[in-house]
């Protein structure tokens, strides 16, 4: 039986010459047992009818937001709430725009945005537009809040181009859809703590001492998580990133202030994460006032800070499943293990830092290591690994509740 039967699908298709193979997908979804609500933008109505996607789908097709039959039918906000998922295909590079931007100026941008179902989206466009910046940066960011991207392909494109930016094929689209189902909720009942980003270590009232963390690999672990059903909480040093839907955010500045809060997490969840870059040295004394300039040459004293995951990996009590990360730019999968054995850690995530790669970046590639094995993940975004990693570490997880049973 498919994962996606009895499922409550919003079918939209925005503007693009891939709108055709979208009817193979509908088929596909109702051969499934999906139920399929189709929502057409002014755009893809040039492309496709609204009749034929009536015949696959079953059901009355909307494309207008200030319709009033379609609204005394199925108003919008219904649909929104109707929906168990929804799946934009194709997703043309103004919807993706749009969608980022939080607007709601016609029917499926609204239904998006009054949604709580997660959405899913098949971008279709020209490579040269795919690969803009700004297209880049609408992904990323829509990635980071949670909405999950199938494809693009790559290949020759109806424009003679060649490159990244075909629709995925539809069986594609539906066999990741129907993965994503029969995990979505597997983690119910886990509860994660995870730190991520810099920590500031204060100088004076305005200067301090950072390093480059930018949070993107520790809020790509907290967004997989939730994804699956696993309660989170992100304890996050200062960064610039949206919070992933369903997780807890605390915010933090100093080592000290991420210690306080992780401590107090990690008592109370199955596993902790800690992820983040925190300042192994602080000021010793913090100027009150703004350090004005004397000399050529000037002395700060630093003391060491807590090592907040060693602190949780030697817990005695109510000690969580605990996994570290090692960022090393030489010897790194020794350096890594000696950290394993030192912090009392269950995992530890072996990361090559050396060039300036990784810290800040999309792409990142972990080795893990754990008491008597190790495995790589191969170069992918961060998302692809901290997917690669929530499956690591649950398989690890229940090896040690086996082995203690
Ligand atoms: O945030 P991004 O730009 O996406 O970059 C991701 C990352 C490179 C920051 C991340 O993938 C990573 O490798 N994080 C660990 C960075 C680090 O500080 O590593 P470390 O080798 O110095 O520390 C080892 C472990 O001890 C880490 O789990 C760290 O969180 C922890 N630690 C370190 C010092 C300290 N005082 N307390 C700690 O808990």
């Amino acid at each position: 039986m498919s994962s996606l039967q009895n499922k409550r699908i919003v079918v939209g298709i925005t503007g693009g010459i891939a709108a055709y193979k979208t009817i193979e997908f509908i088929r596909l979804l109702r051969k499934a047992n999906a139920e399929v609500r189709v929502v057409l933008t002014p755009a893809a109505a040039e492309f496709v009818t609204p009749l034929t996607l009536q015949a696959i789908s079953g059901n009355a097709v909307s494309h207008s937001l200030l319709d009033p039959q379609a609204e005394l039918a199925m108003g919008h906000i219904e649909l929104a709430k109707w929906a168990d998922f929804v799946v934009i295909a194709p997703a043309s590079a103004d919807f993706l725009a749009r969608l980022n931007a939080g607007m709601a100026n016609d029917l499926l941008s609204t239904i998006c945005l009054a949604t709580a179902a997660p959405i899913f989206v098949a971008p279709a466009m020209n490579q040269q537009m795919f690969r803009q910046a700004i297209t880049q940066q609408n992904i990323q960011s829509l990635r980071l809040r949670g909405v999950e991207f199938i494809g693009p392909n790559s290949g020759e494109q109806a424009c003679g181009d060649v490159g990244a930016g075909r629709m995925s094929e539809p069986a594609e689209i539906f066999t990741v859809l129907e993965n994503a189902v029969s995990l979505s909720q597997d983690l119910m009942g886990l509860s994660v703590a995870i730190t991520a980003g810099p920590t500031q270590e204060a100088i004076d009232p305005v200067r301090y001492i950072s390093n480059h963390s930018s949070g993107k690999m520790g809020f790509a672990i907290a967004q997989a998580f939730a994804q699956r059903g696993a309660t989170v909480t992100l304890i996050s040093g200062p960064v610039n990133l949206p919070t992933p839907n369903n997780v807890r955010r605390i915010d933090v500045v100093s080592a000290q202030q991420m210690w306080q809060a992780a401590l107090e997490s990690a008592v109370q969840n199955s596993l902790f994460i800690g992820c983040a870059a925190v300042a192994d040295y602080r000021v010793a004394n913090i100027a009150e006032q703004k350090i004005k300039k004397a000399g050529d040459e000037m002395q700060l004293t630093l003391v060491k800070n807590p090592d907040i995951i060693a602190d949780v990996g030697h817990l005695r009590e109510n000690r969580p499943f605990t996994v570290g990360f090692a960022a090393e730019t030489q010897n790194v999968a020794e350096y890594a293990k000696d950290k394993l054995q030192r912090k009392k850690l269950d995992m530890i995530c072996a990361n090559d830092v050396s060039g300036g790669q990784v810290f800040g970046a999309d792409q990142n590639a972990l080795q893990l290591f754990w008491q008597n094995g190790s495995i790589k993940l191969p170069q992918s975004s961060k998302q692809q690994q901290a997917q690669k990693l929530v499956d690591a570490i649950v398989e690890k997880m229940n090896e040690k509740t086996n082995e203690k049973n």
